[in-house]
């Protein structure tokens, strides 16, 4: 290493007209345009502190994807063989090259020892005054202030020293104006509405449209429903459920206490047993709320679901901060707020990650910019590869983002488009959408709140082959009805639904009724956690990335959803059909069938569903 160093140094000395040296030149990395929805108020303090990440261009990247595809083929001869964190490491780290001149840019700005490594230093990051980041990137950095009145310090465009651009891949904070949003921004009403006793039936031997009341859904209906009533974990602890919180979004026990004494008694004790982590100072506040705070809504629909369905399979639940508590303004303007990249850097430093993890975010991909996209996207690809299921939620505006009312408007041309999200567009995770109704079950639409399942085509990532026969089977059913408003050749989702309507929860100690995608994301996430536990008590490793599966045998134990559409943009948006949809995916899960999938007996699931 020392000797290289050394080799550049003579190789500078050569005189003015090297190659090296003319390559010091700073030139544009990266412009993203501000969303139309932000304007610019002035320039950014200069004595802000922001925490800068580094991306390195991860070396064998290519090699990592060709690993987790055939581990998570199921018929291909390495299915199942989950890769390790050193593995994983291995294949993500830069190479010496691009550290070391990576490293000898940032050691004429700053002390080499205030900088840390993640453990493939394939990420570096730095603490800095925003007035010191801005000569790193010859950038500006400015507060923005969105229509809705919160702020946010940004810089549309930044540079590096031109022999750095093949070797970093992002850095941010600087252009990403994202505001992910939890997919459940819609509680209706009944705060301080008394708790339904109905709860208390026996759990077991209820048929669905016993046990469902679709004005109350309770987890006994969910389990009901997709057959898991019957399972008994056989290993809990072995096998465990990973829960992300962001945005200060936490998972009150107390809340989840009163909510299981009602709705699943049995697992009253799991209220206590949950662990949780702070990452990056995120908070894990147990204390009520103060007047007019609404926090813990979207962590109590999550937590308490999760619980519901899946207990008593351990939960490690992830508080990921980054947004300061006060409510923002000029002087304070939100600097982080890029919850995906902190959490999944953190994950990936552990050395046990739960198999499957729920997260209910998004944000309108078009806010992200494409380095980040592709970064986080490829650090999701390295947590895959470990035998991890990444779940995510497929949005709750139908086609027009992240939230109903969307103005679908193009970042790039300010022409109508649908706008699809991410990371439901990232290739290597599973999306969630919605669905309401028992029989048939349907694509979920609310009429008050104008709630509609989420679905699209990515303009970032180009389709992943496994879905190449579904995706492309659905565009020959649906024809040129929406031609020229989304785009055909990306990653199309969601992948699989769940019930996502009137799910009963407690929040502040009295219930509320939770909407959304991100109902059905923790839903999901505790089928798939439920069916990892046959798998590993049988002896078999865990599913990990589930959509090569999924794609190709998993289907089969989809319940398809034929009618309703991504409702959005003044449009119907894209309608379930037979067979897969960007709407609802392949459908929900039976739990039976998911069990014969993985040719494990079905027995188990449900003697007594159907009476
Ligand atoms: C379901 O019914 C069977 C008999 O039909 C009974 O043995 C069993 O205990 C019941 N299960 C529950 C959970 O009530
Ligand atoms: C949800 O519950 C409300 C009552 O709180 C009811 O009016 C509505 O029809 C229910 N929605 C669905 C889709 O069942
Ligand atoms: C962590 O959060 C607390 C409370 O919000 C705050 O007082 C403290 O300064 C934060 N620490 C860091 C390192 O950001
Ligand atoms: C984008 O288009 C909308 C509607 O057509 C218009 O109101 C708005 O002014 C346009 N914005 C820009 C920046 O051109
Ligand atoms: C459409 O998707 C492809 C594949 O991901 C991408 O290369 C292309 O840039 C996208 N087109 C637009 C207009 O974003
Ligand atoms: C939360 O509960 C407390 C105590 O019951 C109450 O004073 C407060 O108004 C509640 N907050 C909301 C937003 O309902
Ligand atoms: C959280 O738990 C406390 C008791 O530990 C309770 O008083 C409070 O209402 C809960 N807060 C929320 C937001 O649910
Ligand atoms: C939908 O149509 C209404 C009425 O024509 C219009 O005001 C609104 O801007 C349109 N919204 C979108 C997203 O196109």
């Amino acid at each position: 290493m020392r000797s290289s160093v050394l080799l550049s140094v003579i190789f500078v000395g050569f005189g003015a007209a090297t190659p090296l040296q003319q390559s010091r030149r700073y030139v544009v990395k990266e412009t993203h345009r501000v969303p139309w929805d932000f304007v610019r108020q002035g320039d950014a303090p200069g004595d802000h502190r922001i925490r800068l990440q580094v991306g390195l261009k991860q070396d064998r990247f290519d090699e990592l994807e060709r690993h987790l595809y055939e581990t998570s083929d199921p018929d291909d001869v390495r299915y199942g063989q989950h890769l390790t964190a050193s593995e994983v490491n291995e294949l993500v780290k830069p190479s010496d090259k691009s550290l070391r001149l990576v490293r000898e840019w940032l050691y004429e700005h700053v002390d080499p020892e205030d900088i840390t490594y993640s453990p493939a230093s394939d990420f570096l990051s730095i603490t800095l005054p925003i007035s010191k980041v801005e000569r790193l990137l010859e950038t500006k950095y400015s507060v923005y202030r969105h229509t809705d009145g919160s702020t946010i310090v940004r810089t549309p465009e930044w540079k590096l020293p031109l022999h750095l651009h093949d070797h970093i891949t992002a850095v941010q904070p600087t252009t990403s104006f994202i505001r992910t949003v939890p997919q459940s921004s819609m509680f209706l009403g009944s705060a301080g509405k008394k708790v339904q006793a109905k709860a208390h039936r026996r759990a077991g031997n209820g048929t669905v449209s016993k046990v469902c009341d679709a004005d109350n859904v309770t987890p006994l209906c969910l389990r009901t429903l997709y057959e898991t009533v019957n399972y008994v974990p056989q290993v809990p602890g072995e096998n465990q459920i990973g829960l992300a919180n962001y945005l200060g979004e936490t998972n009150n026990r107390s809340d989840a206490r009163i909510f299981l004494q009602n709705y699943r008694p049995e697992a009253t004790a799991g209220a206590d047993a949950y662990s949780i982590v702070s990452i990056a100072n995120g908070t894990l506040q147990q204390t009520p709320n103060g007047p007019g705070e609404y926090f813990g809504m979207e962590g109590s629909l999550d937590v308490q679901t999760l619980l519901g369905i899946s207990w008593p399979t351990p939960i490690l639940s992830y508080s990921t901060g980054g947004e300061p508590p006060e409510i923002p303004d000029v002087d304070h303007p939100i600097v982080d707020n890029e919850p995906y990249l902190t959490w999944v850097n953190y994950v990936l430093e552990q050395d046990f990650v739960p198999q499957v993890i729920s997260n209910s975010y998004e944000d309108n991909e078009q806010t992200v910019p494409l380095s980040y996209a592709r970064v986080v996207c490829s650090q999701f690809a390295a947590l895959s590869a470990r035998g991890v299921s990444i779940i995510f939620g497929s949005g709750d505006g139908g086609v027009s983002g992240v939230q109903p009312g969307g103005s679908c408007l193009s970042n790039v041309n300010n022409q109508t488009q649908f706008i699809p999200l991410f990371p439901s567009s990232c290739p290597y995770i599973t999306s969630v959408g919605g669905t309401f109704g028992f029989g048939p079950e349907v694509v979920a639409y609310h009429p008050e709140n104008k709630y509609s399942s989420g679905g699209g085509f990515s303009n970032y990532f180009p389709r992943p082959k496994y879905q190449d026969a579904a995706v492309s089977g659905y565009l020959e059913t649906i024809g040129d009805e929406f031609k020229g408003l989304y785009n055909c050749s990306g990653r199309a989702y969601p992948d699989i639904a769940a019930h996502s309507i009137n799910y009963t929860i407690i929040w502040n100690g009295t219930m509320i009724l939770g909407h959304g995608t991100s109902a059905a994301t923790p839903t999901i996430s505790a089928i798939i956690s439920l069916l990892n536990d046959a798998l590993i008590a049988d002896g078999r490793a865990p599913l990990g990335f589930l959509n090569p599966w999924l794609y190709k045998r998993g289907k089969k134990a989809f319940v398809d959803v034929t009618s309703g559409s991504a409702i959005g943009c003044n449009t119907t948006g894209f309608p379930a059909v037979k067979g897969w949809d960007a709407v609802s995916g392949f459908g929900t899960p039976r739990f039976s069938k998911l069990l014969k999938a993985v040719g494990l007996s079905e027995d188990v699931s449900r003697p007594h569903v159907q009476q």
